[in-house]
């Protein structure tokens, strides 16, 4: 039992581990007061250009990977709500006021680990729709509702079933104010993500 709380204990810690906030507090700045404010990559893309956004999302996914391999180590039935945990440490990080990110990459760190053939899949959607839109946002909103259909469609297990359902569900609402913004129209665009309307 220790060892199971001392996981899960771990599994949100580390994923309080943000990488915008933690490389952005090394250059002196805290990128929540910059762009859409949120503390995760495509933000740090936006602000902060893509050698800063690539360290951001590696650190983003390594510790959301980390967390679920520490998980399948040492108490493996818990290795999906650890990857819950570490999603939800990102989003409400307590090395950071609890104001982090909205815990896309860090849940694709969780899935390579958990089940690296959902990946794929995942990554075809969202670039697809990023391609075909240019908003990264709804590209995460909707990669992350395919994921529970692909799921079903696997036909995989109760365990993995749930925690692609609460994920869908968690996406959904931690990118709502994309969503809102995409309703008003004001919705910040990738335009050279955009290959169709060049
Ligand atoms: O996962 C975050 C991304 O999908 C949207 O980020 O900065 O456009 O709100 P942002």
């Amino acid at each position: 039992l220790m060892i199971t709380i001392a996981v899960l204990l771990a599994a949100y810690l580390l994923g309080s581990v943000s990488g915008s906030l933690l490389l952005g507090r090394l250059r002196g700045i805290d990128i929540r007061q910059h762009g859409s404010g949120n503390a995760g990559g495509t933000n740090a893309l936006r602000t902060l250009g893509w050698r800063f956004a690539l360290a951001v999302v590696s650190i983003d996914i390594g510790k959301g990977a980390l967390a679920v391999w520490l998980a399948l180590w040492l108490a493996p039935a818990w290795a999906y709500t650890a990857a819950a945990l570490a999603v939800a440490g990102h989003v409400w990080p307590l090395w950071h006021g609890f104001r982090g990110g909205k815990g896309a990459a860090t849940a694709v760190g969780a899935l390579l680990v958990l089940w690296p053939q959902a990946v794929l899949p995942l990554l075809v959607v969202w670039l697809l729709v990023l391609v075909l839109s240019g908003y990264v946002g709804l590209a995460t909103v909707l990669a992350a509702l395919a994921l529970p259909v692909w799921v079903w469609w696997q036909r995989a297990g109760v365990a993995p079933q749930l925690f692609a359902l609460w994920l869908a569900v968690f996406l959904t609402f931690t990118h709502r104010s994309n969503l809102s913004r995409l309703r008003r129209g004001c919705e910040s665009r990738f335009e050279r993500a955009r290959l169709l309307h060049r």
